[in-house]
């Protein structure tokens, strides 16, 4: 049976690209022909401002769901991504799944405090649109409080950006605290997908240092691909667009291009799994399928896909 893959992407300090992840990892994922729907679990409701999503298209939030209101297609809101893309030569129109946040979240940990099994609300909530998607990703908020262990619970893998400036490393430590307790107590299925650094300025011997310091205590756990600073990337929420829409030759397109890829590749190889009864390695063969139609991926751009902004090339 298809069953989506759940990831949180978590980290308790704040502005380190959670958001930012979230929603160009989501567009990447499209592109490369999954189908995404992205969850914000963040009272401050960013992914919705991300996404140019007016409160006026907004019915229902995370938080009815939360309190068994409304199934979660209620108040899923589809957004067509800006970035066409052309397979066998004709127009496909993409889309990404949204799911907003709401204030309440605020307040969950008390609103929910006596609820019975309060920490798999969520979980229960997905289980029933588990087969609609490909990738469900959740944004997380920068706390490890009642809403950050749901998301935890009901992923299976945990994606940590991480600033690659001062005092990164120090609040990893209560962080791999937190993923550990979780594992141990409340989901087994949860590993550490990976840490990816991000906002990374390759002149500033501070940048450098930390992503050394990570892949010294990580090793193999960072992500080959470091998000660099763009300004680009910071640009796009205002004209509400994804990346690839926004400006789809730009270095955080290419960043999160990669990073879409080396994640669908590790969820892909955590999947196979050696058969001894057919001799053979087997896979979830969704998951490692090739992106739809005959797309090429090159090293800088994507070949097909244009946006209203694409004459210009803005590498700065
Ligand atoms: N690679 C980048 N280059 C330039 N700006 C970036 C980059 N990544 C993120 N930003 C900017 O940094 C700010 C924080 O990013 P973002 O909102 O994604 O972080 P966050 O971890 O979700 O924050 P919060 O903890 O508040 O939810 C935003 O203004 C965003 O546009
Ligand atoms: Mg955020």
């Amino acid at each position: 049976m298809h069953q989506s893959e759940t990831a949180a992407f978590l980290n308790q300090k704040g502005g380190v690209g959670k958001t930012t992840s979230v929603v160009n990892v989501g567009a990447g994922l499209t592109i490369l022909g999954r189908k995404v729907l992205i969850v914000d679990l963040d009272p401050q409701g960013h992914l919705a401002d991300f996404l140019g999503i007016e409160s006026n298209e907004v019915d229902y939030t995370i938080y009815d769901i939360l309190r068994g209101r409304v199934h979660p297609r209620e108040a899923i809101i589809t957004k067509p991504l800006r970035a066409r893309l052309f397979i066998g030569g004709s127009e496909s129109q993409l889309s990404l799944s949204v799911i907003p946040s709401s204030r309440d979240l605020a307040e969950a940990d008390t609103a929910f405090a006596n609820t019975f099994e309060r920490e798999h609300l969520l979980k229960r909530a997905i289980a029933r649109i588990n087969d609609d998607y490909d990738y469900i990703l959740f944004d997380c908020p920068p706390s490890l409080g009642l809403v950050t262990t749901n998301a935890l619970v009901t992923s299976r893998k945990v994606f940590i950006p991480v600033q690659t400036e001062y005092l990164a490393l120090k609040s990893l430590e209560s962080l791999m605290e937190k993923i550990e307790s979780v594992m141990t107590e409340l989901n087994p299925d949860l590993t550490i997908g990976g840490l990816i650094a991000t906002r990374y300025d390759g002149r500033k011997v501070l940048s450098r240092t930390v992503v050394e310091a990570l892949r010294q205590q990580y090793g193999a756990l960072l992500f080959d691909t470091v998000i660099r600073e763009n300004i680009v990337l910071a640009e796009s929420p205002r004209f509400g667009k994804d990346i690839f829409s926004y400006r789809p030759r730009s270095f955080g397109m290419e960043d999160y291009m990669n990073l879409s890829l080396e994640i669908m590749g590790r969820i892909a190889a955590a999947n196979t799994l050696f058969s001894v009864e057919r001799g053979v390695i087997t896979s979830n063969a969704e998951i490692l399928s090739p992106p739809a139609g005959d797309q090429k991926l090159y090293a800088n751009e994507i070949p097909g896909v244009v946006s209203e902004s694409s004459s210009s090339i803005s590498n700065e």
